[in-house]
């Protein structure tokens, strides 16, 4: 009765060589397949339909402590246990999870973040200059001397990070997302995650500035209403805006930036105007999820699904975003394809539902200066590689490259 029964579990790649053909594979199973996440199976929904209701269906958590049959006992050697252990909004069930939202939504509404606009656009100036300094013909790495320090300096501003943790924040985000690791180098990266965001909040306390850090500190040491942050809601916030608000951000700008060199036509048509740089962002974001793969949700009840499958209570559903953003269903023939002038760009790359990316109007804002200004100041830019030599980063939470080797002038 349950083909899923017999069907052995498809077993991520964890190297994520190959994205789009993994997903290609995950669809062809059906829209709900059992998948095997680094050693924990679990239901992967890539139909975005199926997906959409199941986002804003109540009966699902991402409350792991309370709602998943495999924590803790079973995940103490899951190289992704941090993704389910945070205690933050990001997996925070019900009115625990409106109260957390709330105390931060204010940062990012849209006239907030819009108020960053000249500094994104100063930040991405001064790194276009340092760019422009490439010996004529030399290639450079896009990634590393933009496509990464921009959304970095941009959440380094926002938070407050002094010019000498910055290195280290890289290095732990960088370690929340890979995927082709072990459980002990995850443990590792954790502690030295938390490490590192307790060293911030003992700095900001003492020498507090006009960032979100401080603002977020003084909120814990002042409010006495029982409507603040405790130590510990306050450590898991800061690290849930970092960590959320800049890998994500990074493989956007790669994506976009490849999807135009490799794409001349489109990119000729943003130049014009025919498109806005805004629609090449929304169809990158489409195109090329950052985030691929979103963990996790729980059924907190059985949950019967169109087909007859049935997703029981304390079992774990994974969002398949990358897939589903180029569902046929939703798209047509020609979902696969890089399209910034179609007219239905929807996606789920930044969720949906409850947790919908709060920092979405930032990433689309950072994004779009940084794909204009880039094209005003390069306007011949140029891959320095064959596209195909181009290698994915080893993950499937992060979806860009190692590298985006480019000559500015040829
Ligand atoms: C949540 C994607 C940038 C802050 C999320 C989620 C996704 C996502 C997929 C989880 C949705 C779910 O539960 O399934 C992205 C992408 C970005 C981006 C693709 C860039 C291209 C940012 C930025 C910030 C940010 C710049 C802040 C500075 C957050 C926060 C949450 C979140 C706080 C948790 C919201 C909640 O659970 O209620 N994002 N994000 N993100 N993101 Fe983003």
């Amino acid at each position: 009765a349950d083909r899923h029964a017999v069907q052995p579990p498809h077993v991520l790649d964890p190297a994520a060589r190959d994205r789009a053909a993994e997903d290609a594979a995950l669809r062809a199973r059906g829209s709900v397949t059992r998948v095997d996440v680094l050693g924990e199976e679990v239901w992967a929904i890539t139909d975005p339909v199926l997906l959409k209701r199941l986002l804003l269906d109540g009966r699902v958590s991402k409350d792991s402590r309370r709602h998943w049959d495999r924590f803790p006992e079973h995940t103490t050697d899951w190289p992704l246990v941090l993704w389910v252990a945070v205690e933050s909004m990001f997996t925070a069930y019900g009115p625990e999870h409106r109260r957390l939202r709330r105390l931060i939504a204010p940062v990012f509404t849209a006239r907030t973040v819009n108020a960053l606009a000249p500094d994104i656009e100063r930040f991405a100036r001064e790194l276009l200059d340092d760019l422009a300094t490439t010996p004529p013909g030399g290639t450079a790495d896009l990634r590393e001397r933009f496509a990464n320090p921009l959304p970095l300096r941009v959440i380094g501003r926002l938070m407050g990070l002094p010019e000498r943790m910055v290195p280290d924040f890289r290095r732990v985000v960088d370690g929340v997302f890979a995927t082709a690791v072990t459980a002990a180098e995850a443990a590792a990266n954790t502690r030295d995650l938390y490490r590192t965001v307790e060293e911030l909040i003992a700095l900001k306390r003492e020498r507090p500035g006009d960032d979100l850090t401080s603002r977020l500190i003084a909120a814990r040491d002042t409010e006495g209403d029982g409507q603040g942050l405790s130590e510990k809601e306050c450590g898991e916030m800061l690290l849930l805006i970092i960590s959320a608000g800049y890998e994500t951000t990074v493989n956007l700008i790669d994506q976009a930036v490849v999807a135009l060199l490799t794409h001349p036509g489109e990119r000729a048509a943003a130049r014009a105007g025919t498109v806005s740089w805004g629609d090449v962002v929304e169809e990158t974001l489409r195109w090329q999820a950052p985030v691929p793969l979103l963990p996790m949700r729980y059924a907190i009840e059985d949950i019967e699904l169109p087909g007859g499958t049935v997703v029981r209570r304390g079992q774990a559903i994974l969002a398949a975003y990358s897939a589903a953003n180029r569902h046929p269903g939703l798209h047509g023939p020609t979902a696969g394809e890089f399209d910034p002038a179609r007219a239905d760009k929807s996606h789920l790359s930044f969720g949906h539902g409850v947790h919908v990316c709060l920092g979405a109007p930032l990433a689309r804002l950072e994004a779009t200066i940084a794909l204009r200004l880039l094209d005003e100041r390069f306007p011949r830019l140029a891959l320095a590689v064959p596209p195909g030599d181009l290698v994915p980063l080893p993950s499937f939470l992060a979806n860009g490259h190692r590298s985006v080797p480019v000559v500015l002038e040829p």
